[in-house]
């Protein structure tokens, strides 16, 4: 199994270029099919879960093809099954937008539950009553979300229990060729959801007010081919930030928008790190000792949960007493017992972590339990004294694309091995 050798210690220095959003390019992909004309979509990420959904997307007979490594282009003209049922579909939790698209599209859909990272219950009741509330019939079924609708489907009033990135994304897709008006209350504001309906309007749907709380949707008779380019991914952009911290390096990320990060780099500033943002980067340089700080995790524009263990780990080596609140999911607290094996002084109490600054991290052999938080350990490995092994980096993988080459570009020691004797080449390569 391939794991990642680090030899910690070094500062990260340079600048890094960031990819496409995966969290954007996941919806945008199955919604490329909701048109019989060819989507050509540009920055798009090449990592484990957007190439599981283009493969998710052939079985159905959806056309793709990669013209290059960034650039796809879908034909959903020749679909052959609205039933998405192979068991590799369910390694992504993504595979569910395909319901709002086929639903959309296609009156019917039916896949398999989705899995993806394990940090906690994940229900799909709010995307569930969406799609009802548009006339659709759902159920669940032998592991299966079956959704059909009787006759055509129609636009309705539909307030949202919590704020929700998938459902919010799922009954847009679902609604965008509904008749009539939809209007989705207490929608999420997410930089991905806003992208979704700029590329669905770019297709010829009404979408209005995407990244406020309430999205309008008119229903379009149909959709048209359209060329669009993802924007870049905010968590991929706040992970290489907080490698700069956690290293005291000087990191530039390129090819960011910069209002998506505010509130990431609101909390920089704040532990200490100096901050220059131009139109598209944003240089983080930790030259002083970094300081504790509070933080809870909150839906867009607040500190977003998917950069929870990244802020954690950086403020395990921030002088003082730090607290950091997981308010979206339950169980992201996995990497807290990892960590803790690096010498960080850590205690979880409920949706809690205690954070008491220690002065350096000692290298260990480290698992991944989940995709954001096997980054987060990434960035523990690079900040620590001694070597590392960080285990089951299948995870990153899902959603960071040549994490390892970007970080060598920094001027990281890190490779991917796959056995002892790799680790004792790595080990030779930096004594
Ligand atoms: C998406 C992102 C994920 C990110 C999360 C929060 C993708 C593929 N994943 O996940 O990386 O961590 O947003 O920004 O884009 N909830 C319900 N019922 C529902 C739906 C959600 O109770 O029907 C709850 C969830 O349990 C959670 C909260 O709402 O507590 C937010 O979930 P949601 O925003 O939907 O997260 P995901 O779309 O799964």
């Amino acid at each position: 199994m391939e794991q990642y050798a680090i030899k910690g210690g070094n500062p990260l220095v340079g600048e890094v270029e960031i990819g496409g959003a995966k969290n954007a390019a996941l919806p945008i992909l199955a919604a490329a099919l909701m048109t019989d004309e060819t989507v050509l979509i540009e920055n798009m990420p090449d990592v484990r879960d957007t190439n599981i959904m283009l493969q998710a997307m052939e079985s159905i007979g959806v056309i793709t093809n990669r013209v290059d490594r960034h650039t796809v282009k879908i034909n959903g003209s020749q679909i052959t099954s609205l039933s998405i049922t192979a068991d590799f579909v369910k390694k992504i939790r993504a595979s569910y937008y395909l319901i709002g698209a086929l639903l959309g599209k296609c009156g019917k859909a039916a896949v398999v539950l989705p899995g993806g990272c394990n940090i906690g219950s994940r229900p799909i009741d709010q995307h569930m009553k969406g799609w009802r509330a548009l006339g659709a019939d759902v159920r669940i079924e032998h592991g299966m979300i079956l959704t059909e609708a009787k006759g055509p489907l129609k636009g309705n009033h539909i307030y949202m229990d919590m704020v929700t990135v998938g459902a919010t994304i799922n009954v847009m897709m679902a609604a965008v060729m509904a008749e009539g008006l939809t209007i989705i209350e207490n929608a999420a504001k997410e930089p991905h959801v806003v992208d979704l309906a700029n590329f669905l309007n770019s297709m010829g749907a009404n979408i209005k007010g995407a990244g406020t709380d309430i999205i309008r949707i008119k229903g379009v008779e149909k959709l048209h081919g359209t060329e669009y380019a993802i924007i870049p991914d905010q968590i991929e952009a706040g992970t290489f930030m907080f490698a700069a911290a956690a290293t005291k390096g000087d990191v530039t990320v390129k090819n960011v928008i910069p209002k998506h990060l505010e509130s990431i780099t609101a909390k920089l500033q704040e532990i200490g790190c100096e901050i220059e943002e131009s139109d598209d980067a944003v240089r983080v340089v930790a030259a002083k000792g970094l300081t504790h700080t509070q933080v809870k995790t909150l839906p867009y524009p607040g500190f977003p949960t998917d950069m929870q263990p990244q802020i954690a780990v950086t403020l395990g080596l921030a002088s003082g007493a730090s607290m950091v609140t997981e308010s979206i999911f339950e169980n992201r607290f996995k990497y807290v017992d990892e960590l803790t094996k690096m010498g960080a002084d850590v205690k979880v109490e409920g949706r809690t972590a205690f954070i008491y600054g220690v002065n350096s991290y000692t290298g260990a052999n480290i698992v991944a339990p989940d995709l954001r938080a096997g980054a987060a350990l990434v960035l523990a490995a690079l900040a620590a004294d001694g070597i590392s092994t960080v285990d089951d980096i299948r995870y990153v993988e899902r959603g960071y694309e040549d994490f390892d080459e970007k970080l060598r570009g920094l001027g990281a020691q890190i490779e991917k091995i796959e056995s002892e004797r790799d680790l004792q080449k790595f080990q030779m390569k930096i004594c």
